[in-house]
């Protein structure tokens, strides 16, 4: 691969298991210095032993204020600047509407839209010109998919953060861009609160909506993150880019 992003630092968060982990893979390829944030141990611990000495695995909480401003200060202090943010870590848990937990609601607000809204704040001091945000939404964010009400609401309100940030950081030449997956075979399923015979039949059943009939891989997210992120990018900002295999375009 092309040392297209040599020397630059990157902070991925949620970059131990699934698309962030396969993007940090990426980009340390790529050339990058990477920064990868989680929180369960065996997951750190894994994503520590496999990125290798250019990725600084660090357990952080995504959701957490003090966290994020804790990360943010340390990166400062070791890195002095972020070239590339990939807001990714999320949780999505499902459930229709009459059933669904309130606390599960509020987990994945502070999670999926609070947290990277904090994250943006607190990495401004840090990005300068030229640098890039690339925010992971979701194909709900314009589908309506029964049984992730909560979880989609977040999405949406994610990918209208990005408009609005592109908005604001254009004249600083920072850009800010959404990739957005449709089902991705990772381990994000067997955290949904669907037991394992679900997983299975929902996987199934997306299959069939799928038009190129397949479930995307965690590599292909990553690819087309490290493009929004990269020079080739260069006059692309608040824009959504899809790798869902045409489920939420045809
Ligand atoms: N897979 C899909 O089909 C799909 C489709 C559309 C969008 N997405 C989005 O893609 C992103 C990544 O999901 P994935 O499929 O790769 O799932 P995944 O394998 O479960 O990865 C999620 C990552 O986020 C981390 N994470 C979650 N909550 C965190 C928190 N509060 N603080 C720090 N890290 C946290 C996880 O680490 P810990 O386990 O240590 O918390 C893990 O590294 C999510 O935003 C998801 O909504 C996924």
């Amino acid at each position: 691969m092309s040392q297209q992003f040599k020397d630059q630092i990157a902070l991925v968060t949620g970059g131990t298991t699934g698309i962030g982990f396969a993007t940090a893979k990426a980009l340390i390829a790529a050339g990058a210095q990477v920064i990868v944030t989680g929180r369960n141990p065996q997951s750190l611990a894994h994503a520590k032993a496999e990125l290798g000495p250019k990725a600084e695995v660090i357990a952080s909480d995504a959701s957490d204020e003090v966290e994020l401003k804790r990360l943010f200060v340390r990166i400062k202090d070791q890195f002095g600047r972020i070239d590339i943010l990939f807001l990714n870590a999320g949780i999505a848990k499902f459930g229709g509407i009459p059933e669904a937990s309130l606390a599960e609601f509020d987990d994945m607000w502070r999670t999926n839209i609070r947290g990277p809204w904090l994250a943006i704040r607190e990495a401004l001091p840090l990005l300068g010109e030229g640098a890039s945000i690339v925010v992971n939404t979701s194909v709900v964010d314009i589908k309506g998919m029964a049984g992730t009400s909560a979880y989609s609401a977040t999405k949406a309100a994610l990918r209208s953060l990005v408009r609005t940030a592109a908005a604001e950081l254009a004249p600083r030449k920072i850009r800010i861009n959404a990739v957005s997956p449709g089902p991705i075979d990772t381990p994000i399923f067997g955290k949904t609160g669907m037991p394992a015979e679900g997983v299975a039949g929902f996987k199934e059943s997306m299959i069939t909506q799928i038009p190129l009939g397949r479930l995307g891989n965690a590599d292909e997210v990553a690819a087309a993150t490290l493009f929004l992120a990269s020079k080739g990018a260069s006059f692309i900002t608040g824009s959504e880019l899809a790798v869902d295999g045409g489920l939420a375009q045809i």
